[in-house]
């Protein structure tokens, strides 16, 4: 029986309509509306794509946002001066600055110069140090929690399920991993250098696919009924776009299982939303 199809789309959708109402609220007590600071660094295409739907998404919802374009030659100390000028505005609960980065700017230095009280992409060693610590923090980065909430709003069971985690980034991989593992899952984390890659899929309830390599995910990967998760986006020679999972040959054998696009990536755009919301009403003094 081919997989039922998790529709991200309209489950970031009911998310979204969800916050105008908080944003409300937010206004009412500091005056203003909830904030967020989006730097843009480079001329990566994809990049101003990604942050153009950002800002979309957030003048829906009401939230304000502040764009900061810089040019792919800039120095440190320009972005850092800009880091520093989002972290003092006080109408901006959020940054976001999109990766990847100039080789000549360190992402590592750049996430620990953001507020932690502003970290909506939970990048910051402090929100990752919590995650690892308690397996929640103030901010979750947007991918995983969107993962997360995929499965809770599908049903699916985590608690003693076992879990794999195709692929081992700290935006996907490592985070979604400490996140399932958090709600009890049995923990599989494998990468390109795992050895017998399907088998250690196959061994899956639910398998969540980030690394990057556009069909990499075959049906004799997956067990029968496993919910399949696919973060990957990936853009093929001729133009489209797809995912990490071949869709058409995993739907035959999985019991549910995600799009590319239209699963996880409008997930990513409501949770940030969501990040930047809940930090201003912390700091409204609402949560
Ligand atoms: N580049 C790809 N995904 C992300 C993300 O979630 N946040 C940021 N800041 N950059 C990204």
């Amino acid at each position: 029986m081919p997989a039922e199809i998790i529709d991200g789309k309209a489950i970031a959708q009911e998310i979204r309509e969800s916050l105008p109402a908080r944003v409300a609220k937010v206004e009412e007590k500091l005056g203003f509306p909830p904030g967020l600071g989006v730097m843009l660094v480079g001329d990566d295409p994809a990049s101003a794509t990604y942050v153009g739907m950002k800002e979309k998404a957030c003048a829906k919802a009401g939230i304000h946002s502040r764009q900061v374009t810089l040019g792919a030659q800039v120095t440190p100390e320009e972005v850092f001066g800009h880091i520093d000028d989002l972290n003092n505005d006080e109408r901006i609960h959020g940054i976001l600055i999109q990766q990847p980065l100039p080789p000549q700017i360190d992402t590592e230095a750049v996430c620990a110069a953001t507020s932690p009280e502003k970290d909506v992409d939970g990048f910051h060693p402090h929100n990752l140090g919590e995650l690892l610590r308690a397996g929640t923090a103030p901010f979750i980065a947007c991918t995983p929690r969107g993962v997360i909430e995929l499965l809770e709003r599908t049903d699916t069971p985590i608690k003693g399920a076992k879990a794999v985690v195709l692929g081992r980034s700290n935006i996907v991989g490592k985070p979604a991993a400490l996140l399932l593992l958090a709600r009890h899952a049995t923990l599989t984390i494998c990468h390109s250098r795992t050895e017998d890659l399907p088998a250690v899929c196959r061994e899956a309830d639910i398998l969540v696919a980030a690394v990057g390599r556009p069909k990499m995910v075959k049906g004799d990967w997956v067990k029968p009924g496993a919910t399949v998760i696919d973060v990957g986006t990936n853009r093929l020679d001729d133009g489209t776009l797809c995912g990490d999972v071949d869709f058409d040959d995993v739907a035959e054998v999985a019991g549910k299982l995600t799009p590319s696009p239209g699963g996880v990536g409008p997930m990513t755009i409501a949770m940030l939303l969501v990040n930047t919301v809940e930090s201003a009403e912390r700091r409204a003094g609402l949560a």
